[in-house]
């Protein structure tokens, strides 16, 4: 057996199924499930359409680094959203799914027999990155996210002597669970460490569609051409239609970035069988074209957003995020203790915090806070945050 897979982490999942063990919920409530990040909008007719249309594809063999079309339509979406020129055919992949992607591309980044081979990983943070890290035989690096500066990773407390170990360092913006945006300022900061030190930046994106500001999301290759950067030097973004079409279960998304990276990341994936079916690549194709639908879908989560926040923000300590689908928000005292007793007296999960973080550097950032993914409809969030208030309410 390969010895990394016993130092994988328990999936935030498994270890709210124990904490629930033995409660029982309130019966006089129906169930409501803030716990799971998953887009719960109607997937759009477009891509259905376009899905049904291309079954033939499923009789062949798709190619690795996807057809043309699919690629040039990526590039024309980082042109129209970003003001970005990219080369299709040497600067964008097809991936299934930016899960996958964020996995294969640290395999294929990762050189483990380097000393002290180090991915450095935002905390809280997407788990996905820590295990991709486990796997690659690389050492995770847990950098905290700092409340005080809406939730922006403190890159500062990094000593050098890490710093010169890390091969990878992956950033989350729009962040999950925080729902930050990096700004320009930080870009620069971490392009300047990625020069000194020679590290690769995955940028993980895949909400970047899903915003309440009036500004969009800034994103890393935006970051890079504005600092002068359009050869997109050790950075591969990574973006989704999961989030932005309501498609999880398509699978689709694409990478983009440093050429040099996306080649042997090709290669890697050729063998890996990384593969998007080309039925899937021509639903993907309909709705990387198309932008009415993430309009009405953003409408919705604004709409949703703008109901729920003042509801909680009265009774925790939370703000409308810059992005993402996510409140993430302070509770006085233990989160899990939280969690289990909302189920129990209200009928309504939330993820505990602690179980999105690691303890790093003498304390969980995670601790003390909830997540709650605002993806069912409305009137269903509403009434789960209308419980939330009752149940803090009577807390205290
Ligand atoms: C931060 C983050 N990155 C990546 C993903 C993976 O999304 P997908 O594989 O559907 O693109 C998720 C899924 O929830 C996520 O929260």
């Amino acid at each position: 057996m390969n010895p990394n897979l016993s130092r994988l982490q328990p999936y935030p999942f498994e270890r709210l199924k124990q904490l629930f063990a033995g409660v029982t919920p309130n019966p006089n409530y129906r169930p409501i499930s803030l716990g799971i990040g998953e887009p719960r909008h109607a997937t759009p007719k477009l891509v259905t359409d376009a899905l049904t249309a291309n079954l033939a594809g499923l009789a062949s063999y798709p190619a690795t680094a996807g057809e043309p079309a699919l690629r040039e339509a990526a590039a024309g979406w980082l042109q129209r959203r970003y003001g970005v020129s990219v080369n299709p055919a040497t600067q964008v992949l097809p991936v299934n799914g930016s899960r996958e992607a964020l996995f294969a591309l640290t395999q294929t980044v990762v050189d483990s027999s380097r000393p002290g081979a180090t991915v450095l990983c935002p905390n809280p943070f997407y788990q996905i990155y820590e295990g991709a890290t486990l796997l690659a035989g690389a050492q995770p690096y847990y950098v905290p996210s700092d409340p005080k500066r809406n939730f922006a990773v403190d890159w500062d407390s990094v000593p050098a002597e890490v710093w010169a170990r890390t091969q990878m360092i992956f950033t989350c913006s729009p962040g999950n669970p925080t729902g930050a945006v990096m700004p320009l300022d930080e870009w620069k900061k971490l392009f300047e460490l990625s020069d000194r030190y020679g590290f690769v930046i995955a940028s993980d994106e895949c909400y970047s569609e899903i915003y309440f500001r009036d500004e969009p999301p800034l994103g890393g290759l935006e970051a890079a051409v504005k600092l002068g950067r359009s050869d997109f030097k050790n950075l591969i973004a990574l973006t989704s239609l999961s989030k932005r079409s309501n498609v999880p279960g398509m699978r689709s998304g694409f990478v983009a970035g440093d050429a040099a990276l996306i080649k042997p990341f090709l290669l890697y994936r050729t063998y890996h069988g990384g593969a998007m079916s080309t039925v899937v690549q021509a639903a993907s194709i309909a709705a990387w074209n198309d932008e009415l639908h993430v309009i009405e879908n953003r409408n919705l989560y604004r709409e949703k957003f703008a109901r729920v926040t003042p509801l909680l923000s009265a009774v925790l300590d939370v703000a409308l995020p810059d992005a993402a689908f996510y409140l993430w928000a302070g509770v006085k005292g233990s989160d899990t203790d939280f969690a289990r007793d909302l189920l129990a007296l209200y009928n309504v999960t939330v993820l505990p915090g602690s179980y999105l973080a690691r303890e790093a550097h003498g304390f969980n950032p995670g601790a003390g806070r909830i997540r709650m993914a605002l993806v069912a409809e409305t009137a269903e969030c509403v009434e789960a945050a209308e419980r939330i208030v009752q149940f803090v309410q009577s807390r205290t």
